[in-house]
């Protein structure tokens, strides 16, 4: 089976790495792919926003499915292209990737099916955001309606704050994404990250994972794409994920299908672990990057075979097996990121670093003329390691970070500190 796969992040890393393990496989292309990319699959030189220029390739390359990992043309539609030249993809129509694309839209789809989620109104006009805020109090959150690449959110503590962010939006911070927007209930409880493999009509559940949003150790500093993630998410206890599946996913399929535009794809299911029970925080209709560079350390089945059953509509007769080892991968940023990452540093001692059970998967990386490898973006390197607890798999991914040679670079000291917590205290 010939397989192109869409993207050019860690994730994309981590999809071909697994995909290339696929006895099912005969060959992979990436488009536009990354050194790392390179190693499992043969790159073609289109950008993720040139559609035509992607269906093309794959009408002219005989593809048999296309992957594709992150958002953006999933919103715009790239599924539903291909789809209407014949080609088979593993992705949600432009419609079912609302669920992303408008949070607007999910929260109404929580309010119809009784999903359960923070209390929210959805305003297109400053002055009836503004009053909502004021009747509601502090804290709140302040969501942009659109994609705006992980910034269109502000958990406001204070009112200013949140009146701040609501001008902002409405003045174009986010351009289009935030010409509407959503303001929602602030949730306390610990965060979950829960992925299903969907095919219209069945979820399979596909691991859990925690994030760790902010740049710097102890949870400071300013929002990022992810700086490092683990699996499984302790949270999500075997009880807590089917209460997920009935309360959450469930339902959401089933009012996707109503709405015909049944969900196929990777269904990401943010939750916020409350008192009361799992709420819904968003959907995302992708992997979670860092998230899935943990989750195909972690697989034990063929990704190619699940991907191939969610398309074909045959997830009922599917399961999907992990070890038992947990997974930890730390982001390797260039100096300056998130704001302004330095680009054009040499990174060195990759080979050194690598050992049984650890993957370095690229994200930001260039490869130059003479073969040095350099950053080329903001997150760069995701040191990706497995053992038999969070915290063995936390000490062999430090272990490969120190030795990688990279003196730009940085990263958090911490990622999985909540569960290295817990198995200390048990
Ligand atoms: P998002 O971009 O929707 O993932 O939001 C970014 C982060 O904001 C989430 O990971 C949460 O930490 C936080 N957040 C979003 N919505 C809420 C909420 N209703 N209550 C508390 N925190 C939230
Ligand atoms: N790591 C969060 C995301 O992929 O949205």
């Amino acid at each position: 089976m010939k397989v192109l796969l869409i993207g050019s992040g860690g994730r994309e890393h981590a999809l071909a790495w697994k995909i290339a393990a696929s006895p099912m496989l005969t060959k992979l292309y990436a488009a536009p792919g990354n050194p790392g990319i390179a190693e499992e699959a043969e790159l073609a030189a289109i950008e993720i926003s040139d559609h035509a220029g992607i269906v093309s390739f794959a009408v002219e390359n005989a593809i048999d499915l296309v992957v594709v990992g992150p958002e953006a043309p999933l919103v715009a539609g790239l599924a539903d292209e291909l789809a209407e030249a014949g080609i088979r993809v593993f992705g949600p129509s432009k419609k079912a990737a609302q669920l992303e694309g408008s949070k607007g839209f999910t929260k109404d789809l929580c309010a119809r099916y009784d999903i359960p989620t923070g209390a929210y109104g959805r305003f297109d006009n400053a002055a009836d955001a503004r009053a909502y805020v004021e009747r509601m109090g502090a804290p709140i959150v302040v969501k942009a309606d659109g994609l705006a690449a992980g910034k269109g959110v502000t958990v406001a503590m204070t009112l200013d704050e949140a009146l701040d962010a609501v001008a902002q939006c409405f003045e174009g911070a986010f351009g289009s994404a935030g010409a509407e927007v959503v303001v929602e209930e602030f949730l306390e409880g610990e965060e979950a990250s829960f992925f299903c493999i969907c095919d219209g009509k069945t979820a399979l559940p596909f691991g859990s994972a925690q994030d760790h949003k902010r740049v710097g150790d102890g949870d400071t500093g300013p929002n990022t794409g992810g700086m490092g993630a683990y699996s499984p998410a302790p949270a999500m206890t075997p009880e807590m994920e089917a209460r997920v599946m009935r309360e959450i996913v469930e339902p959401t399929m089933r009012g996707m299908e109503e709405m015909g535009a049944p969900f196929t794809g990777v269904l990401f299911v943010g939750l916020m672990i409350t008192q009361t029970g799992p709420k819904l925080i968003e959907f995302n209709t992708r992997f979670g990057d860092p998230e899935c560079q943990v989750l195909m350390m972690r697989l034990k089945d063929d990704l190619l075979v699940l991907m191939n059953a969610a398309v074909d509509a045959q997830l009922a007769h599917s399961s999907a097996r992990w070890y038992d080892d947990a997974a930890l991968t730390v982001v390797l940023a260039a100096r300056g990121y998130p704001a302004a990452p330095e680009k054009g540093s040499v990174i060195s001692g990759l080979d050194a670093a690598k050992a049984e059970n650890i993957e370095i998967f690229h994200a930001g990386t260039k490869l130059e003329d003479g073969g040095r490898l350099v950053a080329a973006g903001g997150r760069v390197l995701n040191v990706t390691a497995t053992g038999g607890t969070v915290s063995e798999a936390q000490r062999r991914a430090y272990e490969a970070v120190d030795r990688i040679d990279w003196p730009e670079g940085f990263c958090r000291r911490d990622i999985g500190w909540r569960a290295v917590e817990r198995e200390r205290e048990r």
